[in-house]
């Protein structure tokens, strides 16, 4: 029976991965402190996180959980803000916001990155400063880009020709001089998956420096002297492990900068590279440290800039992943365990592409444990799945768990904390699992597990 069945051997050679086969854990207890939370650890047989204890949780407030490590989150925003010390680290909203999210970001002294007028009204709503708030999108409504204006956002990155000319309008109408930063599309493939990577020239974001769009941004820009340009913005992708592609988009920024010196005689004083920093999933996924990353950028940043003739720019950079993302985790029970001879065992959990999609969409990698117990049995190749109508809806491939898992077992999945729960989805008309922060031995829920009114709500 494949439940039982051992790595060595040949009979799972079909039917795993040849190019990234699933690491064999020596240990199937063993938690990765890469990959988990920094307060995470084993006590007593089950997770703890934050001091509590992931059967406490469960027991409390049920599953799906989604819970998050206060105490990881703030701490890699510290981290952020120590390595790029010259510079604004803003966190990029959309890999998981809610209130208290944004109080956390503002507590710990970070600008924050919104996309949507409902990104806004979060952060606005617990009093967030506006003016450490910058506000992105390709297609921000007018109404959007009012609020925007109305609130007075610290940045307006603009992404099209259209939204220079309503920017002006709306600027004209409130008497107000926003601060704006174009978005350059600066033709750098970013190795990283085809829907995550954002700054080759054939997609929707930003202005293109090859065909002379982003010059022609300026120049519409600089014609309207309701809006203050301030700088140049790119972000070149996601999940993105080494600084080579970030080095690219700074040297053709900085070419910009210069021809905007030569042509209208101005010095744009900041460069915001965006965010995108990869973080580890799987055991063997690198796990790029900030500060390298950090030092790397700030260098090449001054190097390039000097080495054109222009001042220094402050550095603005948007980690969205690298903060929120290790300090996420995503908790299940296991309802049925089904073993397809000579295959792999199914292991079927309480939720699914509705809570993670990322899986289905982007072919991600997760590490996934028995969470509620310890075990000394054999691994068993299984695929981790959720309860959707679909056979896409997967959360983990292929993975190793223990043969003795059953029906009542809690898994654990790590590194969830960012596109998960902002990417969740009702399909099925599955509610929408409670967010639960833990901290020193205590849990509390910042965002409430949705209700079958709330799926009803709204409908005639
Ligand atoms: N700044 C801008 C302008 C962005 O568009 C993004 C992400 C970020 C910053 C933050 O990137 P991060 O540091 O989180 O990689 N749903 C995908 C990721 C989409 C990223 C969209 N933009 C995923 O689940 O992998």
């Amino acid at each position: 029976m494949s439940r039982f069945a051992h790595p060595a051997g040949d009979r799972h050679a079909e039917v795993l991965p040849e190019e990234r086969p699933p690491h064999v854990p020596a240990d199937l207890n063993a938690l990765d402190h890469v990959i988990w939370p920094r307060t995470s650890g084993r006590t007593g047989g089950a997770i703890t996180i934050g001091g509590v204890d992931v059967r406490d949780l469960a027991k409390e407030y049920g599953t799906p959980l989604y819970v998050i490590d206060e105490e990881d989150f703030r701490s890699r925003c510290r981290d952020h803000k120590a390595a790029f010390h010259d510079g604004e680290v803003h966190y990029a909203g959309k890999a998981f916001l809610c209130r208290e999210v944004a109080r956390w970001i503002d507590q710990e002294g970070l600008g924050l990155d919104v996309c949507s007028a409902g990104e806004l009204a979060v952060a606005l709503s617990v009093g967030f400063p506006p003016e450490r708030i910058t506000m992105h999108g390709n297609n921000k409504s007018l109404a959007e880009l009012e609020k925007a204006v109305e609130v007075g956002v610290g940045h307006i990155v603009v992404d099209s020709y259209e939204e220079i000319a309503r920017l002006g309008f709306l600027a004209d109408r409130h008497g107000t001089r926003p601060k704006v930063m174009i978005r350059v599309t600066v033709g750098v493939e970013a190795h990283t998956h085809e829907f995550i990577a954002t700054a080759h020239d054939d997609q929707k974001f930003g202005l293109s420096l090859s065909s002379g769009a982003a010059a022609e941004a300026v120049r519409r820009i600089l014609a309207l002297p309701q809006l203050e340009l301030v700088g140049l913005h790119s972000h070149i992708g996601s999940q993105i492990t080494d600084t080579a592609g970030f080095e690219v988009a700074a040297r053709r920024l900085a070419g910009l900068l210069v021809q905007i010196k030569e042509e209208h005689g101005i010095v744009l004083p900041e460069l915001d590279l965006g965010g995108g920093y990869g973080i580890p999933y799987v055991t063997g996924d690198e796990a790029p440290d900030i500060k390298v990353i950090a030092d790397g950028l700030t260098e090449i940043v001054a190097k390039v800039c000097t080495s054109a003739g222009l001042p220094v720019p402050r550095l603005t950079v948007e980690p969205g992943r690298a903060i929120t993302g290790p300090a996420g985790v995503t908790l299940y029970e296991v309802g049925t365990v089904k073993d397809v001879e000579g295959l792999r065992t199914y292991v079927s959990v309480d939720g699914g592409m509705s809570d993670n999609i990322r899986t289905a969409l982007y072919g991600a990698d997760y590490t996934a444990v028995l969470a509620s117990r310890e075990t000394d049995a054999e691994p068993m190749l299984s695929r981790l799945v959720g309860k959707h109508c679909e056979s896409g809806d997967m959360i983990v491939r292929d993975l190793w768990l223990p043969a003795d898992l059953a029906p009542g077992d809690m898994i654990a999945v790590a590194a969830t904390g960012a596109y998960c729960r902002s990417l969740a989805n009702n399909y099925n008309y599955l509610p929408k699992p409670a967010v639960v922060a833990v901290s020193r031995g205590k849990a509390r829920v910042i965002v409430r597990r949705e209700t079958e009114d709330d799926l009803l709500r709204g409908q005639l």
